[in-house]
C-alpha cells in the first residue's frame, strides 16, 4: 500500500483519544468531550473563524491530559472535577501544573502547536483582567475560554433533570464574570447557552458525533508521518500513566517496526506497525493507577481489571475510521496462539498482532523497572523459547528476533532512551 493512501482524520483521533482520557475518569464520563463541546459554542458566538474553533476543539477535548502523568496529578483532576471552586479545598499540587505537563506534551506536534498555550493557561482565573497575563506571560484567549468551559462542564449533576440546572449555572457564571471569567466569554457563554438545547448537547452521550458535524468542518487529514507522530505523542503520554512502564510503548513500537521490516512488510506496514506498538496499551487509560502503580503481585480481583485493557484499546480505535488495520494489530497483542490469552481468545491472529505480541513479551521482560532490572540475555532467550514450545507466540516471529538478538535490544534500549 503506497504511503499516500493511509490518510486518518485528525479530528477522529483527537476525539478518541478525548474520549480515551475520560475512561480515567468513569464516574464523570466525558469530562474533555463536555469542555470541547462547551469551548467551541462560546468561540463560535465570540466569532471566531472555524479553522480557529478547531483549535478550540482540540485544546478542549486534550485540556486535562497532563493529569495522566501520575497518580497525583489525576487525584488533581478528582478535585477539579468535583468542585465549581477550588479555592476552598486544599489540593496536593499547584492546580497549574497538569496544564504546563499537557502543554509540554503537546506543543512540538504541529497540529497542536496552537492548542499548546491555552492547555497550559487553562485554570487562570480573570481576576478583573490581570489573568490577562500569569506568571509574566500573556495568556491567550482561548486558555480564558476553556477555563470558562471547563467550570461549567463539572456543575451539572447527573441526578436531576439538565433543563432544571440551566438557570442556575447560568446564574452562577454571570455573578462570576469579571471575577472568575473573562466578561467576553461570559456574554458569548450565555447566548450561546440559552436554547435548551446546548445543555442538551453538553449532557448527550453522543457527543463526538455532534462535536464533528457542528465543528469538524473540511477536517484534517493526517498521513502516515503524521499519524506516527500522533501516536508518539500518544504514546508517551499512555506510558505516563505508570511510572513502572514509563517508555514501554516506544520500545513495543521499534521492536515491531523492525519485526516488519524482517519478516517483509512494507514500509508502510512497517510504520503501521510502530503506530501499533504505541497505541497498543491504550485501553489501559482504563485501568486505575492504583492497579497500574502496585509493585507487590496483583490480586485475582485486580488481575480480571487489567486483563481488559486490550478490550478497551480495541474499542477506543474503533472510533476511528481508516485505523482497522493498526488497531487489529494492537488490540489482539495478549491473544495467544493456544487460545489462553485475552480478551478475545481469537483463533485468527493476523501476523501484525503476532509480531506486536513478541514485540511486547520481549520489551517486556528485557526492560528495567523501578522495582526490577530487566532479563539478562539468556534468561530472557529461555522464556521466550519456553513461550514457543507453549504454542503461547509465533516461532517464526521469535527466530528472527533471537537470530539478531543484540540488535533488537540495542534499538528497543535507544527508543526508550537508555542509550
Ligand atoms: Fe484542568
Ligand atoms: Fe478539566
Ligand atoms: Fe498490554
Amino acid at each position: 500500500m503506497p504511503p499516500e493512501e493511509i490518510k486518518i482524520k485528525l479530528f477522529d483521533m483527537v476525539l478518541c483519544f478525548s474520549r480515551a482520557l475520560d475512561l480515567m475518569h468513569p464516574e464523570i464520563a466525558d469530562h474533555h468531550l463536555r469542555v470541547a463541546y462547551i469551548a467551541c459554542c462560546i468561540a463560535e458566538e465570540l466569532g471566531f473563524t472555524l479553522a480557529e474553533i478547531q483549535n478550540v476543539l482540540i485544546a478542549g477535548a486534550l485540556h486535562d491530559v497532563g493529569t495522566a502523568s501520575s497518580a497525583l496529578r489525576l487525584g488533581i483532576l478528582d478535585y477539579a472535577l468535583n468542585s465549581y471552586r477550588l479555592d476552598d479545598v486544599e489540593i496536593p499540587e499547584d492546580i497549574h501544573s497538569h496544564g504546563l505537563a499537557g502543554f509540554e506534551l503537546m506543543q512540538h506536534f504541529p497540529p497542536f502547536a496552537q492548542a499548546a498555550p491555552a492547555i497550559r493557561f487553562h485554570h487562570v482565573e480573570w481576576d478583573f483582567g490581570r489573568g490577562s497575563e500569569f506568571a509574566g506571560e500573556p495568556v491567550p484567549l482561548v486558555a480564558s475560554i476553556l477555563y470558562l468551559a471547563d467550570r461549567v462542564a463539572v456543575m451539572p449533576v447527573a441526578e436531576r433533570n439538565i433543563l432544571e440546572q440551566a438557570a442556575e449555572i447560568r446564574e452562577i457564571v454571570a455573578a462570576d464574570s469579571g471575577k472568575r471569567f473573562m466578561p467576553e466569554a461570559v456574554a458569548a457563554f450565555q447566548k450561546a447557552s440559552a436554547p435548551e438545547s446546548f445543555w442538551l448537547d453538553v449532557t448527550c452521550q453522543q457527543k463526538e458525533a455532534i462535536i464533528s458535524d457542528r465543528f469538524g468542518g473540511h477536517e484534517v487529514e493526517l498521513n502516515l508521518d503524521a499519524l506516527h507522530e500522533l501516536a508518539r505523542v500518544f504514546g508517551k503520554i499512555i506510558d505516563y500513566r505508570s511510572p513502572f512502564t514509563a517508555t514501554h510503548s516506544s520500545g513495543v513500537a521499534a521492536v515491531a517496526e523492525m519485526l516488519g521490516q524482517r519478516l517483509g512488510f512494507s514500509s508502510t506496514d512497517s510504520k503501521s506497525l510502530r503506530i501499533a506498538g504505541y497505541l497498543h496499551d491504550i485501553g489501559k487509560l482504563a485501568v486505575p493507577s492504583e492497579v497500574l502503580d502496585k509493585p507487590e503481585k496483583l490480586t485475582r480481583e485486580e488481575m480480571l481489571v487489567v486483563k481488559q485493557h486490550p478490550y478497551y484499546t480495541f474499542q477506543i480505535l474503533s472510533m476511528v475510521p481508516g485505523l482497522e488495520m493498526i488497531n487489529t494489530w494492537a488490540s489482539l497483542h495478549h491473544e495467544r496462539l493456544d487460545l489462553q490469552g485475552y480478551p478475545f481468545r481469537s483463533r485468527e491472529i493476523p501476523l501484525g498482532s503476532r509480531i506486536i505480541a513478541v514485540a511486547d513479551i520481549f520489551t517486556a521482560i528485557t526492560e528495567d523497572r523501578p522495582y526490577r532490572m530487566g532479563m539478562g540475555r539468556a534468561r530472557s532467550i529461555e522464556v521466550l523459547d519456553q513461550m514457543v514450545i507453549d504454542k503461547a507466540i509465533d516461532g517464526d516471529i521469535v527466530a528472527v528476533l533471537l537470530n539478531d538478538y543484540d540488535e533488537f535490544l540495542r534499538i528497543r534500549s535507544l527508543s526508550q532512551g537508555n542509550i
